[in-house]
C-alpha cells in the first residue's frame, strides 16, 4: 500500500520553496509536455531530486520505469532521500538483468501485435538494430543473412508479415504472443541453413562425404590399436553413426528439392558462405549466453515483467557497457511501444507513466540520430501518456531533438567550467548559476516559464506530497 495514501493523478506536486518563501508547484495537467530535464554536475543532487519526484508521482497512482545504471534507486535509497513517507517496499518492482542470477529478460523476437507497431517487418528491423548494438563489428553481409534468417524463423512459426491474424494466437488468451519465436529458434534456423549450405549439391556435399570417410578410417585405426576402453569405443562409433544419419538426411532433402522441387525457386540462402554464417552464429550464441534475451522463454512465469502503478526498477548495473547500451535501446523501444498499445485515450491531460534515465552518457547514446528511441519518445510519447525524466551532467549530453521537448527544466549546481554552456543552452548568466547551492537548490523553469531559484524539497516538505 502507498505510504500516506493515494492521491489524485492531477493533484499538483509541491517541489520546494522560492527565494520569496512561496510554495512552487508542478501543475501536472497544465504542462505542455511531460518531459523533465535534470542537469547538474556529479554530486549536485540529480538522483536525489528524481527520487523525490518519482515517489510523489507514485502516490498519484502513476507507473514509473527507472533504468538503473548504478545501484541507487531501491526503496532504501528513496528512504535515504527523505521519501520514506511516500513509498513503501511493495511500491517497487525490481527487474534484475544479470548474467548469473537475474530474474528478468526480454525476448527481442516477440513483438507487439498492434497493427501500428509495424508487425513482423518492424520486429525484424528492431532485432537487426539490437544485434548491431550487441556486436558493433557485425558486417553488412551478416546483417543481410540475419534478416533472411529472421524472416525464415517467423515463417517456420506460421507468422507472416502480410497476415496480421498470424501475429496473435487467439487460442492462448493469457499469452497471445507466446507463439512468437526466440533466439533459440533463430539459432535452430541458422544451424539448419548452415547444414544445407555446407552440403548443398553444389559440390560441397562430396567434400562432406569425403570428410566423414576419412574420420571413419581414422577412428577404425584408433579402435584397432586398442587404446580405447569399451565405453569410449562405443561413444566414437555412436558419434560417427549420428553424423552419418545427418549427412544422409541432408543429401536426401537436397536431392528431393532438386528433383521434385520447383526448379526455378532457389532457396533464400543460395550462394551463402559458411564462414559468414559461422561468425553470425557466434554473435547469436553470445546473445543467448548472456541470458538477457532468453531467460524464461520456456516458462514465462519464472521471469518478471513491469507492473502497472509500480516503480519498476530495471537494474542494469551488473552488465557490461555494451550490454547496458543494448538493453537501454530495447527497454526504451518497448516502453514506448507499450505506452502506444495501452493508451486508452490519445493526448491525455496528464501522463500515467514516467520513464527515468538518470545518466547523461547513456541518454546521449540513446539519442544519436532522429530515429533513436529517446528522440522518438521525446518527440511522440506525450500523446500516449508517457513522460520522460532525463538526468544529465551538462547540456552537451542532450541531443538537439531532445532539447526542444523539455517543458520543465531543473538546472542544478555546476562547476564554473560549465557556465558558458548554461549561458549558451539556457541563457542563464554566471551570476545566476553562482546562486545555486549544490544538494539544495536549482534554477527551475516550469512549462518554459522564466527560471526561478527553488530550494528543492526542504526538510519541512518531507511529508508534503
Ligand atoms: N537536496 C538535498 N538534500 C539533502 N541531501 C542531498 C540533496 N541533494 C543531494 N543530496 C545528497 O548528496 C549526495 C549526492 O547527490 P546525488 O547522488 O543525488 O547526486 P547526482 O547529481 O545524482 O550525482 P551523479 O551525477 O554522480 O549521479 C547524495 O548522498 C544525496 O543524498
Ligand atoms: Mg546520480
Amino acid at each position: 500500500m502507498h505510504a500516506g495514501g493515494r492521491l489524485d493523478a492531477f493533484s499538483p506536486l509541491s517541489i520546494g520553496l522560492s527565494t520569496r518563501g512561496a510554495d512552487v508547484q508542478l501543475a501536472l495537467q497544465q504542462l505542455s509536455n511531460p518531459h523533465y530535464l535534470v542537469s547538474g554536475m556529479s554530486g549536485s543532487g540529480k538522483s536525489h531530486l528524481i527520487r523525490n519526484i518519482i515517489a510523489r508521482l507514485n502516490r498519484r497512482g502513476l507507473t514509473s520505469h527507472i533504468i538503473e545504471l548504478h545501484p541507487d534507486m531501491s526503496h532504501a535509497d528513496f528512504v535515504s532521500a527523505g521519501c520514506g513517507d511516500h513509498v513503501s517496499p511493495d511500491d517497487f518492482n525490481y527487474l534484475n538483468f544479470d548474467y548469473v542470477d537475474g530474474d528478468a529478460s526480454v525476448n527481442i523476437l516477440q513483438f507487439n501485435p498492434n497493427a501500428e507497431s509495424g508487425g513482423v517487418y518492424m520486429a525484424i528491423q528492431d532485432v537487426l538494430d539490437v544485434a548491431r548494438l550487441f556486436n558493433p563489428s557485425l558486417g553488412s553481409r551478416q546483417v543481410t543473412y540475419l534478416q533472411k534468417l529472421l524472416e525464415y524463423t517467423y515463417s517456420r512459426k506460421g507468422i507472416s508479415h502480410n497476415d496480421p491474424t498470424t501475429w496473435v494466437d487467439h487460442s492462448n488468451p493469457r499469452n497471445p504472443t507466446g507463439h512468437h519465436p526466440n533466439l533459440h529458434d533463430l539459432l535452430d534456423s541458422l544451424v539448419e541453413v548452415r547444414r544445407a549450405v555446407a552440403s548443398g549439391l553444389g559440390g560441397d556435399v562430396f567434400a562432406e562425404v569425403e570428410k566423414l570417410r576419412r574420420q571413419v578410417k581414422k577412428s577404425k585405426r584408433t579402435i584397432d590399436s586398442g587404446v580405447l576402453d569399451e565405453e569410449d569405443e562405443a561413444d566414437k562409433t555412436d558419434d560417427l553413426m549420428k553424423r552419418f544419419e545427418v549427412l544422409k538426411e541432408t543429401v536426401c532433402a537436397t536431392l528431393h528439392r532438386e528433383i521434385f522441387g520447383d526448379g526455378d525457386s532457389e532457396p533464400f540462402y543460395q550462394g551463402w558462405k559458411t564462414d559468414t554464417l559461422d561468425s553470425l552464429a557466434d554473435t547469436i550464441r553470445s546473445m543467448v549466453e548472456s541470458s538477457l534475451f532468453t531467460r524464461g522463454v520456456d516458462d514465462p512465469q519464472l521471469v518478471k515483467g513491469p507492473r502497472k502503478g509500480k516503480i519498476n526498477v530495471y537494474r542494469l548495473s551488473n552488465l557490461s557497457y555494451v550490454h547496458q547500451k543494448t538493453m537501454i535501446h530495447i527497454l526504451l523501444t518497448r516502453i514506448y511501444n507499450a505506452s502506444m498499445r495501452m493508451c486508452k485515450q490519445l493526448n491525455p491531460e496528464t501522463p500515467d507513466t514516467y520513464l527515468v534515465l538518470d545518466e547523461g552518457r547513456y541518454a546521449k547514446e540513446a539519442a544519436k540520430n532522429p530515429m533513436s528511441p529517446l528522440n522518438v519518445i521525446m518527440g511522440g510519447s506525450r500523446k500516449f501518456g508517457l513522460g520522460a525524466i532525463i538526468g544529465v551532467q551538462g547540456p552537451e549530453q542532450i541531443s538537439n531533438d531532445m532539447a526542444q521537448n523539455f517543458a520543465t527544466k531543473f538546472i542544478l549546481a555546476c562547476a564554473e567550467a560549465g557556465y558558458a554552456d548554461a549561458k549558451k543552452y539556457f541563457n542563464l548568466p554566471p551570476a545566476r548559476m553562482k546562486k545555486i547551492t549544490p544538494k539544495k537548490d536549482a534554477l527551475v523553469s516550469i512549462n518554459s516559464d522564466p527560471f526561478e531559484l527553488v530550494r528543492l524539497f526542504p526538510r519541512e516538505y518531507r511529508s508534503v506530497a
